[in-house]
Protein backbone atom coordinates (compact mmCIF):
# COMPACT_ATOMS: atom_id res chain seq x y z
CA UNK A 1 0.00 0.00 0.00
CA UNK A 2 1.23 3.45 -0.51
CA UNK A 3 2.14 5.74 2.17
CA UNK A 4 1.17 9.13 1.59
CA UNK A 5 2.24 12.76 2.45
CA UNK A 6 0.77 13.63 5.06
CA UNK A 7 2.38 17.53 5.44
CA UNK A 8 1.63 18.10 1.69
CA UNK A 9 -2.02 16.97 2.53
CA UNK A 10 -2.78 18.39 5.87
CA UNK A 11 -2.24 22.94 6.62
CA UNK A 12 -3.43 24.36 8.89
CA UNK A 13 -6.05 26.28 6.87
CA UNK A 14 -6.78 23.62 4.71
CA UNK A 15 -6.93 19.62 4.15
CA UNK A 16 -6.58 17.84 0.84
CA UNK A 17 -9.51 16.03 -0.65
CA UNK A 18 -7.84 12.57 -0.56
CA UNK A 19 -8.46 12.60 3.53
CA UNK A 20 -12.48 11.64 2.51
CA UNK A 21 -11.94 9.96 -1.01
CA UNK A 22 -9.00 7.93 -1.34
CA UNK A 23 -9.22 4.30 -0.14
CA UNK A 24 -5.66 3.77 1.03
CA UNK A 25 -5.50 6.55 3.61
CA UNK A 26 -8.70 4.92 4.62
CA UNK A 27 -6.77 1.64 5.13
CA UNK A 28 -4.15 3.01 6.91
CA UNK A 29 -6.59 5.08 8.92
CA UNK A 30 -7.79 2.04 10.33
CA UNK A 31 -4.18 0.75 11.80
CA UNK A 32 -3.04 4.49 12.55
CA UNK A 33 -6.35 5.61 14.15
CA UNK A 34 -8.77 2.84 14.58
CA UNK A 35 -6.21 0.76 15.79
CA UNK A 36 -3.77 3.02 17.16
CA UNK A 37 -5.06 5.19 19.63
CA UNK A 38 -8.28 4.66 22.18
CA UNK A 39 -11.40 3.89 20.34
CA UNK A 40 -14.81 4.13 22.04
CA UNK A 41 -16.17 0.84 21.92
CA UNK A 42 -19.23 0.32 24.25
CA UNK A 43 -20.42 1.56 28.31
CA UNK A 44 -20.38 -0.59 31.11
CA UNK A 45 -24.90 -0.46 31.21
CA UNK A 46 -24.92 -1.95 27.90
CA UNK A 47 -23.42 -4.85 29.80
CA UNK A 48 -24.39 -4.72 33.41
CA UNK A 49 -24.90 -8.34 34.48
CA UNK A 50 -21.91 -11.31 34.48
CA UNK A 51 -22.03 -13.45 31.30
CA UNK A 52 -23.65 -10.29 28.68
CA UNK A 53 -21.85 -9.51 26.36
CA UNK A 54 -22.57 -6.29 23.52
CA UNK A 55 -20.92 -6.68 19.69
CA UNK A 56 -19.37 -3.50 18.65
CA UNK A 57 -16.47 -2.65 15.79
CA UNK A 58 -12.55 -1.46 16.85
CA UNK A 59 -12.75 -0.02 12.95
CA UNK A 60 -13.61 -2.75 10.97
CA UNK A 61 -12.67 -5.58 12.84
CA UNK A 62 -16.14 -7.51 14.89
CA UNK A 63 -15.66 -6.84 18.69
CA UNK A 64 -17.48 -8.64 21.48
CA UNK A 65 -17.45 -6.37 24.35
CA UNK A 66 -18.23 -8.88 27.70
CA UNK A 67 -18.40 -9.24 31.18
CA UNK A 68 -17.28 -12.16 32.53
CA UNK A 69 -18.61 -14.47 36.08
CA UNK A 70 -15.62 -12.36 37.95
CA UNK A 71 -16.63 -9.00 36.19
CA UNK A 72 -13.38 -8.54 34.16
CA UNK A 73 -14.88 -7.01 30.85
CA UNK A 74 -13.27 -8.15 27.95
CA UNK A 75 -13.32 -7.41 24.23
CA UNK A 76 -12.81 -10.50 22.03
CA UNK A 77 -12.18 -10.71 18.51
CA UNK A 78 -15.91 -12.03 17.08
CA UNK A 79 -13.66 -14.66 14.57
CA UNK A 80 -13.40 -18.13 15.34
CA UNK A 81 -9.55 -19.38 15.18
CA UNK A 82 -10.50 -22.27 13.60
CA UNK A 83 -11.10 -20.78 10.06
CA UNK A 84 -12.18 -17.47 10.78
CA UNK A 85 -16.71 -17.48 11.11
CA UNK A 86 -17.81 -14.36 13.45
CA UNK A 87 -18.81 -17.13 16.62
CA UNK A 88 -21.27 -14.27 17.91
CA UNK A 89 -24.34 -13.62 15.61
CA UNK A 90 -26.48 -11.50 17.98
CA UNK A 91 -25.94 -7.63 18.64
CA UNK A 92 -26.48 -8.44 22.37
CA UNK A 93 -27.67 -11.06 24.88
CA UNK A 94 -25.93 -13.34 27.64
CA UNK A 95 -24.39 -16.34 27.74
CA UNK A 96 -22.05 -19.05 29.27
CA UNK A 97 -20.26 -19.64 26.01
CA UNK A 98 -20.25 -18.84 22.37
CA UNK A 99 -20.22 -21.56 19.86
CA UNK A 100 -19.10 -21.07 16.45
CA UNK A 101 -21.93 -21.70 13.72
CA UNK A 102 -19.56 -23.48 11.45
CA UNK A 103 -18.01 -26.67 13.06
CA UNK A 104 -19.17 -25.88 16.43
CA UNK A 105 -16.30 -25.10 18.28
CA UNK A 106 -17.21 -23.66 21.37
CA UNK A 107 -15.46 -20.42 23.90
CA UNK A 108 -16.13 -19.01 27.27
CA UNK A 109 -17.12 -15.43 27.72
CA UNK A 110 -13.50 -14.66 28.38
CA UNK A 111 -12.67 -15.94 25.07
CA UNK A 112 -10.99 -19.25 25.83
CA UNK A 113 -11.30 -22.16 23.77
CA UNK A 114 -13.63 -24.61 25.31
CA UNK A 115 -14.57 -27.24 22.97
CA UNK A 116 -13.10 -28.64 19.93
CA UNK A 117 -15.64 -31.72 18.65
CA UNK A 118 -14.72 -34.81 17.79
CA UNK A 119 -11.05 -33.57 18.96
CA UNK A 120 -10.26 -37.10 18.62
CA UNK A 121 -9.54 -36.64 14.91
CA UNK A 122 -6.74 -33.82 15.74
CA UNK A 123 -3.12 -35.16 16.39
CA UNK A 124 -3.04 -31.78 19.24
CA UNK A 125 -5.04 -30.76 21.68
CA UNK A 126 -6.16 -26.87 20.45
CA UNK A 127 -7.28 -26.02 24.11
CA UNK A 128 -3.39 -26.40 25.74
CA UNK A 129 -2.42 -23.51 22.89
CA UNK A 130 -3.57 -20.59 23.61
CA UNK A 131 -2.79 -19.19 20.26
CA UNK A 132 -6.70 -20.80 19.75
CA UNK A 133 -7.99 -19.13 22.23
CA UNK A 134 -10.41 -16.04 20.53
CA UNK A 135 -8.41 -13.09 19.67
CA UNK A 136 -8.63 -9.83 22.29
CA UNK A 137 -8.48 -6.48 22.23
CA UNK A 138 -4.67 -5.96 24.48
CA UNK A 139 -5.55 -3.31 26.18
CA UNK A 140 -9.30 -2.39 27.51
CA UNK A 141 -10.26 0.66 30.11
CA UNK A 142 -13.09 2.61 31.17
CA UNK A 143 -13.57 5.86 32.15
CA UNK A 144 -16.53 6.30 34.78
CA UNK A 145 -18.71 3.54 32.78
CA UNK A 146 -17.31 4.34 28.87
CA UNK A 147 -15.10 1.30 27.68
CA UNK A 148 -12.44 2.01 25.10
CA UNK A 149 -9.28 -0.33 24.00
CA UNK A 150 -6.69 0.08 21.90
CA UNK A 151 -3.76 -2.68 20.37
CA UNK A 152 -1.17 -0.27 21.00
CA UNK A 153 0.93 -1.45 23.39
CA UNK A 154 2.85 1.91 23.59
CA UNK A 155 -0.27 4.29 23.93
CA UNK A 156 -0.94 6.64 27.22
CA UNK A 157 -2.77 5.57 29.84
CA UNK A 158 -6.61 6.29 29.11
CA UNK A 159 -6.94 8.39 31.84
CA UNK A 160 -3.69 10.60 30.48
CA UNK A 161 -5.28 10.13 26.78
CA UNK A 162 -8.54 12.31 27.94
CA UNK A 163 -7.07 14.35 29.56
CA UNK A 164 -8.72 17.51 30.17
CA UNK A 165 -11.87 16.30 28.24
CA UNK A 166 -12.79 14.47 31.88
CA UNK A 167 -14.26 17.29 33.24
CA UNK A 168 -16.72 18.19 30.91
CA UNK A 169 -17.79 14.04 31.07
CA UNK A 170 -17.75 14.56 34.77
CA UNK A 171 -19.72 17.35 34.35
CA UNK A 172 -22.21 15.70 32.26
CA UNK A 173 -22.68 12.69 34.54
CA UNK A 174 -22.63 14.45 37.68
CA UNK A 175 -25.87 15.69 37.16
CA UNK A 176 -27.63 12.53 37.48
CA UNK A 177 -28.35 10.81 40.92
CA UNK A 178 -25.80 8.89 41.68
CA UNK A 179 -22.98 10.42 38.59
CA UNK A 180 -24.70 7.99 36.57
CA UNK A 181 -26.70 6.99 33.05
CA UNK A 182 -27.56 3.60 31.61
CA UNK A 183 -27.54 3.59 27.82
CA UNK A 184 -30.64 2.37 26.40
CA UNK A 185 -31.63 1.75 22.49
CA UNK A 186 -30.55 3.51 19.50
CA UNK A 187 -30.96 5.48 16.38
CA UNK A 188 -29.41 4.07 13.67
CA UNK A 189 -28.37 5.94 10.75
CA UNK A 190 -26.02 5.80 7.86
CA UNK A 191 -24.28 8.18 5.36
CA UNK A 192 -22.33 7.89 2.41
CA UNK A 193 -19.59 9.96 3.07
CA UNK A 194 -16.26 9.25 4.92
CA UNK A 195 -16.10 9.68 8.66
CA UNK A 196 -14.39 12.47 9.36
CA UNK A 197 -17.15 14.43 7.81
CA UNK A 198 -19.19 13.98 10.72
CA UNK A 199 -15.92 14.65 13.76
CA UNK A 200 -15.13 17.95 11.16
CA UNK A 201 -19.25 18.98 12.14
CA UNK A 202 -18.98 18.33 16.03
CA UNK A 203 -18.47 21.11 17.23
CA UNK A 204 -19.52 23.55 14.32
CA UNK A 205 -21.58 26.49 15.68
CA UNK A 206 -21.43 28.01 12.13
CA UNK A 207 -23.83 25.58 9.93
CA UNK A 208 -26.55 25.38 12.88
CA UNK A 209 -28.58 28.49 11.00
CA UNK A 210 -28.77 27.46 7.49
CA UNK A 211 -28.88 23.78 7.93
CA UNK A 212 -30.94 23.23 10.81
CA UNK A 213 -33.68 26.00 9.28
CA UNK A 214 -36.14 23.58 9.06
CA UNK A 215 -35.87 22.25 12.75
CA UNK A 216 -36.11 25.88 14.06
CA UNK A 217 -38.92 26.77 12.34
CA UNK A 218 -40.79 23.51 14.02
CA UNK A 219 -39.34 24.56 17.33
CA UNK A 220 -40.54 27.91 17.32
CA UNK A 221 -44.17 26.41 15.83
CA UNK A 222 -44.30 24.79 19.12
CA UNK A 223 -43.38 27.52 21.51
CA UNK A 224 -42.80 30.67 19.47
CA UNK A 225 -40.47 32.22 22.51
CA UNK A 226 -37.18 32.18 20.57
CA UNK A 227 -35.40 31.07 23.28
CA UNK A 228 -34.87 27.56 22.32
CA UNK A 229 -31.39 25.58 22.43
CA UNK A 230 -30.32 26.75 18.53
CA UNK A 231 -31.70 29.98 18.21
CA UNK A 232 -28.46 31.54 20.24
CA UNK A 233 -26.83 30.92 16.76
CA UNK A 234 -29.51 33.65 14.63
CA UNK A 235 -27.39 36.96 15.31
CA UNK A 236 -23.95 37.22 16.52
CA UNK A 237 -23.15 34.00 17.43
CA UNK A 238 -19.48 34.81 18.38
CA UNK A 239 -20.25 37.49 20.39
CA UNK A 240 -22.23 34.90 22.68
CA UNK A 241 -20.72 33.29 25.62
CA UNK A 242 -21.00 29.81 23.57
CA UNK A 243 -17.29 28.83 23.08
CA UNK A 244 -15.55 26.06 22.12
CA UNK A 245 -12.61 24.39 23.79
CA UNK A 246 -9.79 22.16 22.13
CA UNK A 247 -8.67 19.79 24.71
CA UNK A 248 -5.65 18.03 22.85
CA UNK A 249 -5.41 14.14 21.73
CA UNK A 250 -8.17 15.40 19.33
CA UNK A 251 -10.35 15.86 21.74
CA UNK A 252 -12.83 18.70 21.89
CA UNK A 253 -15.98 20.69 23.94
CA UNK A 254 -18.92 22.98 22.92
CA UNK A 255 -19.89 24.70 26.23
CA UNK A 256 -23.86 25.64 25.20
CA UNK A 257 -24.07 26.21 29.06
CA UNK A 258 -23.29 29.25 29.96
CA UNK A 259 -26.58 30.34 28.13
CA UNK A 260 -28.23 29.11 30.70
CA UNK A 261 -30.52 31.27 33.48
CA UNK A 262 -28.83 29.36 36.93
CA UNK A 263 -32.42 28.67 38.70
CA UNK A 264 -33.99 25.39 38.94
CA UNK A 265 -35.93 24.55 35.89
CA UNK A 266 -34.47 26.58 33.36
CA UNK A 267 -33.29 23.39 30.99
CA UNK A 268 -36.43 22.89 31.13
CA UNK A 269 -37.70 25.77 29.58
CA UNK A 270 -35.52 25.54 26.32
CA UNK A 271 -36.36 22.31 25.78
CA UNK A 272 -38.54 21.44 22.35
CA UNK A 273 -41.63 20.85 23.52
CA UNK A 274 -43.93 18.35 21.72
CA UNK A 275 -47.47 16.27 21.83
CA UNK A 276 -47.83 13.35 24.47
CA UNK A 277 -45.03 15.38 26.96
CA UNK A 278 -48.11 17.81 28.77
CA UNK A 279 -49.19 14.72 30.73
CA UNK A 280 -46.19 13.91 32.35
CA UNK A 281 -44.87 17.21 33.08
CA UNK A 282 -48.16 18.13 35.16
CA UNK A 283 -47.79 14.49 36.40
CA UNK A 284 -44.67 15.71 38.30
CA UNK A 285 -46.22 19.18 38.77
CA UNK A 286 -48.76 18.15 40.70
CA UNK A 287 -46.86 15.45 42.69
CA UNK A 288 -43.83 16.81 43.34
CA UNK A 289 -44.76 20.53 43.60
CA UNK A 290 -41.44 22.76 43.37
CA UNK A 291 -39.31 19.44 43.61
CA UNK A 292 -40.77 19.22 40.16
CA UNK A 293 -38.48 21.78 38.36
CA UNK A 294 -35.13 19.61 39.57
CA UNK A 295 -36.87 16.75 37.82
CA UNK A 296 -38.30 18.24 34.11
CA UNK A 297 -34.33 19.11 34.18
CA UNK A 298 -33.12 15.63 34.19
CA UNK A 299 -35.58 14.82 31.65
CA UNK A 300 -34.52 17.96 29.67
CA UNK A 301 -30.90 17.40 26.96
CA UNK A 302 -28.22 19.23 28.59
CA UNK A 303 -26.23 21.69 26.05
CA UNK A 304 -23.52 19.84 26.08
CA UNK A 305 -21.50 18.82 23.26
CA UNK A 306 -18.53 16.16 24.26
CA UNK A 307 -16.45 15.00 21.45
CA UNK A 308 -13.63 12.37 22.39
CA UNK A 309 -11.99 11.56 19.00
CA UNK A 310 -12.11 9.58 16.73
CA UNK A 311 -15.69 8.37 17.17
CA UNK A 312 -17.69 9.41 20.79
CA UNK A 313 -19.68 11.78 20.51
CA UNK A 314 -22.26 13.17 23.62
CA UNK A 315 -24.25 15.92 22.87
CA UNK A 316 -27.55 16.37 24.64
CA UNK A 317 -28.18 13.04 26.63
CA UNK A 318 -27.41 11.17 23.68
CA UNK A 319 -24.21 9.29 23.00
CA UNK A 320 -23.47 9.22 19.49
CA UNK A 321 -21.19 6.63 18.19
CA UNK A 322 -19.47 6.50 14.71
CA UNK A 323 -18.71 3.86 12.52
CA UNK A 324 -16.29 3.65 9.70
CA UNK A 325 -17.74 1.31 7.13
CA UNK A 326 -15.96 1.99 4.41
CA UNK A 327 -14.02 5.17 3.15
CA UNK A 328 -17.55 6.56 1.59
CA UNK A 329 -19.80 5.03 4.11
CA UNK A 330 -20.27 5.73 7.92
CA UNK A 331 -22.51 4.40 10.38
CA UNK A 332 -23.79 7.04 13.13
CA UNK A 333 -25.71 5.61 16.35
CA UNK A 334 -27.24 7.88 18.85
CA UNK A 335 -27.79 5.99 21.42
CA UNK A 336 -30.27 7.49 24.08
CA UNK A 337 -29.76 7.35 28.07
CA UNK A 338 -31.73 7.18 30.66
CA UNK A 339 -31.45 8.07 34.45
CA UNK A 340 -31.07 5.82 36.95
CA UNK A 341 -32.44 5.92 40.67
CA UNK A 342 -31.00 2.97 42.21
CA UNK A 343 -30.85 4.61 45.80
CA UNK A 344 -34.67 6.26 45.24
CA UNK A 345 -32.90 9.29 45.37
CA UNK A 346 -36.22 11.01 43.08
CA UNK A 347 -38.80 9.77 45.39
CA UNK A 348 -40.56 7.84 42.45
CA UNK A 349 -39.97 9.75 39.99
CA UNK A 350 -37.49 7.92 37.62
CA UNK A 351 -40.22 6.37 35.08
CA UNK A 352 -41.89 10.11 34.48
CA UNK A 353 -38.55 11.32 33.74
CA UNK A 354 -37.37 8.70 31.19
CA UNK A 355 -40.60 8.51 29.79
CA UNK A 356 -39.93 12.36 29.05
CA UNK A 357 -36.60 11.89 28.48
CA UNK A 358 -37.34 9.22 25.38
CA UNK A 359 -39.43 12.28 23.95
CA UNK A 360 -36.87 15.03 24.29
CA UNK A 361 -34.22 12.35 22.80
CA UNK A 362 -36.33 11.98 19.75
CA UNK A 363 -36.18 15.71 18.54
CA UNK A 364 -32.82 16.25 17.33
CA UNK A 365 -31.60 13.16 15.45
CA UNK A 366 -34.91 12.71 13.91
CA UNK A 367 -35.47 16.04 12.64
CA UNK A 368 -32.13 17.83 13.07
CA UNK A 369 -29.34 14.42 12.03
CA UNK A 370 -31.08 14.46 8.48
CA UNK A 371 -29.93 17.83 7.47
CA UNK A 372 -26.03 17.18 8.70
CA UNK A 373 -25.94 13.85 7.22
CA UNK A 374 -27.19 15.34 3.58
CA UNK A 375 -24.69 17.81 4.25
CA UNK A 376 -22.29 15.49 4.76
CA UNK A 377 -23.71 12.92 1.55
CA UNK A 378 -23.38 16.41 -0.40
CA UNK A 379 -19.81 17.01 0.47
CA UNK A 380 -18.56 13.90 -0.37
CA UNK A 381 -20.23 14.54 -3.58
CA UNK A 382 -18.75 17.99 -4.02
CA UNK A 383 -15.26 16.40 -2.83
CA UNK A 384 -15.83 14.05 -6.19
CA UNK A 385 -13.78 17.08 -8.18
CA UNK A 386 -10.63 16.40 -8.26
CA UNK A 387 -8.96 19.51 -9.70
CA UNK A 388 -10.19 21.60 -7.00
CA UNK A 389 -8.90 19.59 -3.82
CA UNK A 390 -8.98 21.83 -1.02
CA UNK A 391 -11.26 21.97 1.93
CA UNK A 392 -10.49 25.15 4.02
CA UNK A 393 -11.45 25.60 7.80
CA UNK A 394 -9.56 28.84 8.52
CA UNK A 395 -12.46 31.10 9.80
CA UNK A 396 -11.07 32.50 13.00
CA UNK A 397 -7.59 31.82 12.06
CA UNK A 398 -5.42 34.92 12.03
CA UNK A 399 -7.67 37.09 13.79
CA UNK A 400 -5.95 38.92 16.79
CA UNK A 401 -7.38 38.06 20.32
CA UNK A 402 -9.89 35.40 19.06
CA UNK A 403 -8.59 32.96 20.76
CA UNK A 404 -7.78 32.08 24.54
CA UNK A 405 -5.00 29.61 25.63
CA UNK A 406 -4.94 28.51 29.11
CA UNK A 407 -3.18 25.40 30.87
CA UNK A 408 -2.84 24.02 27.10
CA UNK A 409 -6.79 24.31 26.33
CA UNK A 410 -7.30 26.97 23.51
CA UNK A 411 -10.92 28.18 23.54
CA UNK A 412 -12.14 30.67 21.25
CA UNK A 413 -15.67 31.82 20.03
CA UNK A 414 -18.87 29.58 18.78
CA UNK A 415 -18.82 29.19 15.39
CA UNK A 416 -14.82 29.22 14.78
CA UNK A 417 -13.08 25.82 12.87
CA UNK A 418 -9.82 26.13 15.53
CA UNK A 419 -11.08 22.49 16.39
CA UNK A 420 -11.14 21.37 13.37
CA UNK A 421 -7.78 22.42 12.65
CA UNK A 422 -6.41 21.35 16.10
CA UNK A 423 -7.90 17.73 15.84
CA UNK A 424 -5.79 17.72 12.02
CA UNK A 425 -3.40 18.86 13.71
CA UNK A 426 -4.08 15.77 15.98
CA UNK A 427 -4.41 13.35 13.42
CA UNK A 428 -1.68 14.03 11.18
CA UNK A 429 0.91 13.20 14.02
CA UNK A 430 -0.83 9.69 14.32
CA UNK A 431 -1.21 9.37 10.92
CA UNK A 432 2.69 9.55 10.47
CA UNK A 433 3.75 7.37 13.03
CA UNK A 434 4.56 3.78 12.57
CA UNK A 435 2.54 1.99 15.49
CA UNK A 436 2.74 -1.38 16.26
CA UNK A 437 -0.05 -3.07 17.19
CA UNK A 438 -0.41 -6.35 18.82
CA UNK A 439 -3.58 -8.51 19.97
CA UNK A 440 -3.51 -10.91 23.03
CA UNK A 441 -5.04 -13.90 23.64
CA UNK A 442 -5.49 -14.63 27.26
CA UNK A 443 -4.31 -17.92 29.01
CA UNK A 444 -1.69 -18.78 30.99
CA UNK A 445 -0.01 -20.98 28.25
S1 LIG B 1 -14.95 -21.72 11.57
FE1 LIG B 1 -15.60 -21.83 13.59
S2 LIG B 1 -15.67 -23.93 14.02
FE2 LIG B 1 -14.97 -23.82 12.01
FE1 LIG C 1 -25.88 20.01 12.70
Amino acid sequence: MPDFDFEALIHEEKVHRSLYTDPDIFALELTRIFGATWVYLAHESQIPNPFDFFQTKLGLRPIIVTRDGDNQIHALYNRCTHRGATVCRQAKGSTRSFRCPYHGWSYSIAGDLAGVPWREGYARNHKEDNRFNLARISRVDSYRGFIFGTLNLEAAPLVQHLAGIRKPIDDWLDRHPGGKIAVCEANRMKFKGNWKLAYDNSADGYHVIFSHRSLLMMENRFSPDDEKGMSFYKQHPDDGPIRVHYYGNGHHFKDKRPTLANHPGALWQIEGKHPGMEGYEAELREKYGKDADYYLDLAAGIPMNINVFPNLLILGNHIQVLEPLSHTETATTWYGTAVVDEENALNGAVDAINALRMRTQEQFPLFGEVDDLTNFEEIQVGLGAEEDPWVYMDRGLGLPDRFTEQDGVISGPATDEVFMREYMKHYKTLMMANPTLSISRGGEN
